[in-house]
């Protein structure tokens, strides 16, 4: 008999019966929003050119990055996706300068979303992979409009977190804080199946991740890992590490799911002032989530990545060194010594 297998749906609904009472069904239906909006920038990634969504727009973003078109069509589909169903009470994304509250007359759910709607964008030119990122918070009970510092919780307390990678094949990674699994996307039903159940990243790995062009800004810890990685077997790490970039945070993290590996935006000396590169509540705080749901770690050379007290301001940046576990405390022993 042919068999359809477990739609992300329908694994969404048995973890929540696995609840009993305590579940009202609200959690399900956020994550089936999400999926939604997943999908929907899933179409028109896939169409590319056909559905006139390359290039960029006139507009920059709160970071002042110069938004893609389809930075921003992303962004309208999490928002259309999120603010219509009553699950969510408010939003934060890298596309929006403050944080989202919803209309006036629009019911308000009891969680908070944070998402990076197209991560990577400026590989949606070359047809190279993109994703989407994003964390889930509770949101403050009776608090008819969330303000930013509702946001700043370390992501300790996220209840979800996940990617959709866009890539050969469109993947949801969900974790709920109970393992991270994957489901691939079968355009024919318009499902999401599930296909790598119980992801874990192995502990060891010869595998790193890093933009090698801001070698010389780079703290000396990093510099001096990565110069052993590049010694091969005759340097002090005794073993030929290979390199890889996709340069999108989704693709690095789906590959490190996979097979392993390191990945690393560290801290530098052009963004040290700002803290890093890479943000904290859509990007460093579910991915580390992720990771460290499935075996890996994620620090910032420093501490654990959701040990970090945000600041209040959504777009605030960390340096994240995350991947294979035991790797990862190699790197950290550099920034000890
Ligand atoms: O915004 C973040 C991001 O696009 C990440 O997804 C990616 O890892 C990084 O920036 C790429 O940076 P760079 O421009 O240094 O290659």
């Amino acid at each position: 008999m042919q068999k359809l297998g477990t739609t992300l749906s329908s694994f969404i609904i048995d973890e929540q019966r696995k609840l009993g009472n305590k579940a009202s069904g609200e959690f399900t239906g956020l994550l089936n929003d999400i999926t939604i909006a997943c999908k929907g920038i899933a179409n028109l990634v896939n169409m590319g050119d056909l559905a006139d969504v390359l290039g960029a727009t006139e507009s920059e973003n709160s970071m002042g990055d110069v938004q893609k078109k389809m930075d921003l069509i992303a962004n309208d589909l999490f928002i259309d996706a999120l603010e219509n169903n009553g699950h969510c009470a408010g939003m934060a994304s890298e596309e929006l300068d403050e944080v989202l509250t919803l209309p006036d007359g629009k019911p308000r759910g009891n969680y908070l979303v944070t998402f990076d709607p197209l991560d990577g964008s400026s590989n949606m030119d070359i047809n190279m992979d993109v994703g989407a990122i994003f964390s889930v918070l509770k949101a403050p009970k009776g608090k008819e409009n969330p303000t930013a510092e509702d946001f700043a919780k370390p992501g300790t307390e996220q209840v979800a977190a996940g990617y959709c990678l866009y890539g050969p094949s469109s993947m949801m990674v969900l974790t709920t804080g109970t393992g991270v699994n994957g489901f691939t996307l079968c355009t024919s039903i318009g499902e999401f199946i599930l296909t790598h159940p119980d992801m874990k990243i192995p502990e060891e790995t010869a595998e790193f991740a890093i933009n090698a062009s801001n070698q010389r800004f780079w703290e000396p810890a990093v510099q001096e890992y990565i110069a052993d990685c590049i010694q091969g077997e005759e340097g002090k790490l005794g073993k030929r590490y290979n390199m890889r970039w996709v340069a999108a945070m989704v693709g690095e993290i789906h590959r490190i799911l996979c097979r392993g590996g390191v990945f690393l935006y560290p801290i530098d000396e052009r963004n040290r002032d700002v803290g890093g590169k890479l943000r904290l509540l859509y990007e460093g705080n579910p991915m580390a989530m992720i990771v460290e749901q499935a075996g890996g770690a994620a620090d910032t050379g420093y501490g654990r990545i959701m040990e970090v007290q945000p600041n209040g301001d959504p777009h605030q940046r960390v340096p994240v060194i995350m991947g294979s576990k035991n790797e990862v405390e190699k790197i950290l022993s550099y920034h000890k010594s």
